[in-house]
């Protein structure tokens, strides 16, 4: 990475393709491997929170929300520091920048040695599933990386949750994600949703996370020729795939991508998916289904 190189980057959430977050030709890089609009901003990962107050201005809020969720799978927005390492290219030329200090060890172990911010984009193509195993991630954007780690499957296997704190605006939420809204809001008050303005979450507008098969959500039952992706005990045995046999929504969301992989593999002319509760992590399970059929973004 010091060399402006890609390297292929474990986290607890999904896998990152990683490089130096100061080093514009490394993150162009980062962009073009992934086939990434260059609009749509990177997270810089940090060891925690002394390096992320060097990179972001963090209002009382932040300092709350980090103290209570990090090292974990939760992104914070705030203003850039002039002092910020992380380049222009890497927020899209925003005045704002995202940071996350992730919970894995390998991950923790790299941002030592490098002793820098790092951006890790989830490590897919743009628009296709995030990869939650070394296989996955490899599959994906391997041939562009250096140095691939391998940390086995990711624990969690949904992206983090990303929340914007922004001088005289309301938190919000503008990616649901591994932490859940009733737990961030335990802490900071009911959150907003994203903001109108297009630019402040660039993120919602690409279209993301889809298989090659298109998607049939809240389905009951296969119809012929399409794979189903189970949920719950009720539905055992409908199909080969299921996210969670015992109905439980922390497994389901480690399973996600995955099993959108294995029933894109059956080549089916579409995919079912069984209805998903929207409490905890549901929501954002929720919404990277929606995103994959197509429904948002
Ligand atoms: O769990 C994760 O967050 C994973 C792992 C690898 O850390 N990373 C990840 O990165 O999901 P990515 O690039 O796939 O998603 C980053 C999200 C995008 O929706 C992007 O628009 C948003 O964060 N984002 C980044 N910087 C932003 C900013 N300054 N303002 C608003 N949204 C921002
Ligand atoms: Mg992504």
């Amino acid at each position: 990475m010091q060399r402006g190189q890609l390297v292929i980057l474990p986290t607890e959430t999904v896998y990152g393709l990683a490089a130096d977050a100061a080093n514009p030709r490394a993150v162009a890089a980062l962009y073009e491997a992934k086939g990434r609009p260059r609009f749509n901003p990177l997270i810089a990962h940090v060891d925690g929170r002394d390096t992320a107050r060097r990179i972001a201005a963090f209002d009382a809020r932040a300092e709350a929300l980090a103290e209570a969720f990090w090292p974990g799978p939760l992104t914070l927005v705030a203003p850039v520091r002039d002092t910020s390492a992380v380049c222009d290219l890497a927020r899209a030329g925003l005045d704002t920048v995202a940071v996350r200090a992730p919970d894995h060890a390998l991950a923790q172990a790299v941002l030592a040695g490098f002793g820098g911010p790092i951006v890790a984009p989830s490590a897919n193509r743009s628009g296709r599933p995030s990869p939650t195993t070394y296989e996955d991630a490899c599959e994906e954007t391997g041939a562009f990386a250096t140095v691939r780690l391998d940390g086995g499957p990711c624990r969690v296997g949904l992206e983090s949750t990303v929340v914007s704190l922004l001088p005289d605006e309301p938190a919000r939420l503008l990616r649901p994600g591994a932490v859940t809204r009733e737990a961030i809001a335990a802490i900071v008050g009911a959150l907003a949703p994203a903001d109108k303005d297009a630019r402040r979450s660039p993120g919602r507008l690409t279209r993301h996370y889809a298989p090659d098969a298109p998607l049939r959500l809240n389905a009951d039952f296969p119809e012929a020729g399409e794979a189903f992706i189970a949920f719950g005990p009720d539905r055992q045995g409908l199909g080969v795939l299921n996210l969670s046999p015992a109905g439980d929504l922390s497994e389901a969301a480690a399973n996600l991508f995955s099993c959108l992989r294995a029933a894109d593999a059956l080549r089916p002319r579409a995919i079912a998916v069984a209805p998903v509760p929207e409490s905890g992590l549901g929501e954002a399970i929720n919404d990277r289904l929606s995103r994959a059929a197509g429904k948002i973004g």
